[in-house]
């Protein structure tokens, strides 16, 4: 099928799965309306850019886009910013950024439509302007930034989910934690959250198309609370997860990202009692210090924390754990940072995302001075990641000689390997011989024979 002439588009996704979600939808509601996605910027009429603000990094990374790009509009092509860099900087990007055209925040992607057609037709009715100063006066700008309290982001008409085996279901958006150093309650706006029949219904409904493991997410995916239902028929989120996971046709069900303040015990019982629910849990600590969690505003202490992790290894199954770390918090002292280092043992992660600490607009440590210098928040992220290493080796290796199910992702052809996924969420490779080709999607048992940092590596069980 050939492009429709001015309706393609290229659309790069930065930031959490929630974006990535969001970007599925995107996809969804621009090929509904006769746009054609393509793979290069070269080849869009229309270049799209689906943001993340969580750091000052990945801020400036589409601003980089944008001006590696800018010369581009004299062929024709307009620029858009959707996502949370459009939420907080609204129309601030025109100025940051004048060719671009359309600045759409992320509960607004139902007016999309809307806002396109209106591109289209001051494309149309614009005369030709000469040199680059006229064009970006010319230049029509088109804002879609709603408010963060409507429901009508969960709606999911026209999600075009890229993986036919694995999909997001969004359960839960916004948050009204605040904890000190986040930029996401004013990005994403209040926590709503969608009904437990209408997650039910999706989640039936993806089932019938085939797919096989379903991701809730949510920013605080554990704080869901069910805004309606039958009287007595509102479900808690350990209620809903075991739903999920009871669908028929689903064999695995994850959620991310849990809140450790919002962490019931439920949620452990629930894992115990459905077994399409995945061994693995991740909740991030930020810091083993009480001082620093207080500072961050977290609602927990560190005590707080390691009940729910007793909890986890309570569990019938072994479950893996994983976490997210800030480094270099304002105030971080040594022996902080030491008490963040002891809770990585305490806890044995299977894996740790660490990240230093950026002042963030609009949150309330950007009121405190960042006084540690990036040298040393890079040395602390150093150390940590090191010691994590140390400690995956170890727990890595004991899987060595067991046998695991695994979803089989693809195939590295270079390295003549299978790709799987084990219920751990580790990535599991394998070898398979030409007479046992293992199909993408399904699901299968691969013996693990050596163990690395990160991955397991292993050979088909026939
Ligand atoms: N600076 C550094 N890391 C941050 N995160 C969130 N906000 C910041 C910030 N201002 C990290 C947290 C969170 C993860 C998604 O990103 O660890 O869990
Ligand atoms: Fe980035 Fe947070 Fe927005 Fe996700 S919700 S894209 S992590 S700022």
């Amino acid at each position: 099928m050939s492009a429709v002439p001015g309706k393609t588009f290229y659309l790069e996704t930065f930031g959490c799965q929630m974006n990535v979600h969001d970007s599925e939808k995107v996809i969804g509601t621009l090929v509904h309306e006769g746009y054609e996605q393509v793979q290069t910027v070269e080849q869009a009429d229309l270049i799209l850019y689906n943001t993340c603000s969580i750091r000052d990094k990945a801020e400036q990374k589409v601003f980089n886009r944008l001006n590696d790009y800018k010369k581009l509009l004299k062929q024709g092509k307009r620029f858009g910013v959707l996502g949370c860099v459009a939420q907080q900087e609204g129309e601030k990007i025109f100025e940051r950024a004048p060719h671009v055209s359309l600045v759409c925040g992320s509960a607004s992607y139902r007016n999309l439509p809307q806002m396109l057609a209106e591109l289209e037709n001051a494309q149309i009715e614009a005369p030709k302007p000469a040199g680059r100063k006229a064009e970006l006066a010319n230049l029509v700008r088109i804002t879609g930034l709603d408010d963060r309290e409507t429901d009508a982001c969960f709606e999911t008409e026209f999600t075009a989910r890229t993986n036919p085996h694995r999909g997001y279901i969004t359960i839960i958006e916004g948050c009204d934690k605040f904890c000190a150093y986040c930029v996401v309650p004013f990005t994403r706006g209040k926590e709503r959250s969608r009904t437990s029949d209408s997650v039910l219904a999706e989640a039936r409904q993806m089932a019938d198309l085939g797919y096989t493991e379903i991701q809730l997410l949510g920013q605080n995916v554990n704080s869901y609370k069910d805004p309606a239902g039958k009287p007595g028929g509102k479900k808690t989120f350990a209620e809903l997860l075991a739903s999920v996971g009871e669908v028929p046709g689903i064999r695995r069900v994850r959620f991310t990202t849990s809140h450790p303040r919002d962490f019931g015990r439920d949620i452990i019982d629930a894992i115990d009692a459905v077994p399409t629910l995945c061994d693995h849990v991740h909740l991030p600590v930020q810091s083993g210090s009480d001082r620093v969690l207080a500072a961050m505003q977290r609602l927990y202490t560190r005590d707080q924390y390691l009940e729910r992790i007793s909890w986890m290894k309570s569990a019938k199954r072994p479950l893996s754990i994983t976490s997210d770390i800030i480094v270099g918090f304002p105030g971080e002292t040594e022996q902080d940072f030491a008490d963040t280092l002891s809770l990585l043992d305490e806890v044995g992660y299977d894996a740790v995302f660490t990240f230093k600490y950026s002042p963030r607009p609009n949150t309330p440590s950007l009121a405190l001075e960042d006084a540690i210098p990036d040298q040393e928040k890079a040395r602390r992220l150093e150390v940590i990641m090191s010691h994590q290493k140390d400690i995956q080796i170890i727990r890595y290796k004991k899987y060595i000689g067991s046998e695991l199910e695994v979803m089989v992702e693809g195939k590295n052809e270079a390295r003549k390997q299978w790709i799987g996924r084990t219920s751990h969420n580790k990535t599991l490779n394998f070898a398979a011989p030409d007479s046992s080709v293992p199909q993408v999607g399904s699901y299968v048992k691969v013996r693990a024979t050596q163990s690395f940092p990160n991955s397991l590596l292993g050979e088909l069980v026939i």
